[in-house]
């Protein structure tokens, strides 16, 4: 399976910050934005991540993570050149998909709860299986994002609609930034019409699948987080959680080195190599700790 970070996009919403620097490339708290989506695909195992960006950041981008073998996968990127829209990925992306399944997930998305890996999973036999997954989260401002409406029965949970950005959204459960398409999902992004405000829908594309009776859905229960880091606010409420987390465990999470290493995508010298450059701060340090505790 295949995986995309889409991290283009205008970042108007937060100027005067990203007139000089991408969004997803801010920090939050103690890494770059765009590490939380790459830790999210690597927890799915995923090993081979294609990043899209605009063509100005796009050296930025290969400056911090390089080929991604410090990470133990490989990483290649593409430009997007004007923002067209979510789903115009799968068509940039095409090349890079080839015959395979591919899930999606947006530069600005933080997730971090437990259970994930179990979700992931199924979202990757699902894919395999020929269905579409997209992933439910309720919120209080349900006009702000994607939405589903959803029947949730004792044999699981369908998605009856999905619409973008409703005026009266039919429920408060959001379509977060992350989803997971069988095999053609390049084929069927080609067929999208360009909504009124000119874009690829990736809504659109999820309907399609509901359509056919192919998309299913998972709901990120308690206990779960979701952050879409689209605004001032939302950016610093997702830094204090992760600084809440990190002092509160003596953990680092979402850390792309520990879940290569605990998935021996890289050595133990590797680890190390890298808790050498970042040695000065409590990253490093933690870093450092799995090297010796040896997991
Ligand atoms: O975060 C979840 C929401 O993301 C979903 O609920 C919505 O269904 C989905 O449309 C999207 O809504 P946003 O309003 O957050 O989309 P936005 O235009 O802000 O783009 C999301 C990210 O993708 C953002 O970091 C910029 C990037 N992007 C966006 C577009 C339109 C691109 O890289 N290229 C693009 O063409």
């Amino acid at each position: 399976m295949k995986g995309i970070i889409l991290a283009g996009g205008s970042g108007t919403r937060l100027y005067p910050i990203t007139e000089g620097i991408s969004k997803q490339l801010m920090p939050i708290y103690d890494k770059p934005m765009i590490f939380y989506p790459l830790a999210t695909l690597m927890s799915a195992k995923i090993k081979d991540i294609l990043v899209i960006t605009t063509p100005e950041d796009q050296k930025a981008f290969q400056k911090l993570l390089k080929d991604g073998s410090q990470f133990g996968i490989n990483i290649s990127y593409v430009v997007q050149p004007s923002p067209d829209g979510l789903a115009q990925a799968f068509i940039l992306g095409e090349e890079f998909i080839g015959d395979d399944c591919c899930a999606m997930v947006l530069g600005d998305n933080i997730f971090y709860g437990s259970g994930f890996e179990k979700l992931l999973k199924s979202a990757k036999k699902n894919a395999e299986d020929g269905y579409a997954t997209i992933f439910g989260n309720q919120v209080k401002d349900p006009e702000r994002f994607g939405i589903m409406e959803i029947d949730e029965s004792e044999s699981g949970t369908y998605v009856v609609s999905v619409e973008e950005k409703p005026k009266h959204p039919k429920s408060n459960y959001a379509i977060t930034g992350l989803y997971f398409y069988p095999k053609g999902v390049s084929e069927k992004a080609k067929e999208i019409v360009p909504s009124e405000r000119g874009e690829l829908e990736i809504t659109t594309l999820n309907d399609m699948y509901l359509q056919e009776g192919n998309l299913k859905a998972e709901i990120l229960g308690e206990g779960f987080t979701w952050f879409d880091t689209g605004t001032f606010d939302s950016e610093l409420d997702a830094a204090n959680m992760i600084r809440t987390i990190e002092n509160n465990t003596d953990r680092i999470i979402c850390c792309p080195e520990q879940i290569a290493y605990k998935e021996k995508w890289i050595t133990k010298e590797q680890l190390e190599e890298r808790a050498k450059v970042l040695k000065k701060n409590n990253y490093g340090k933690y870093l450092q700790r799995l090297v010796d505790k040896g997991k």
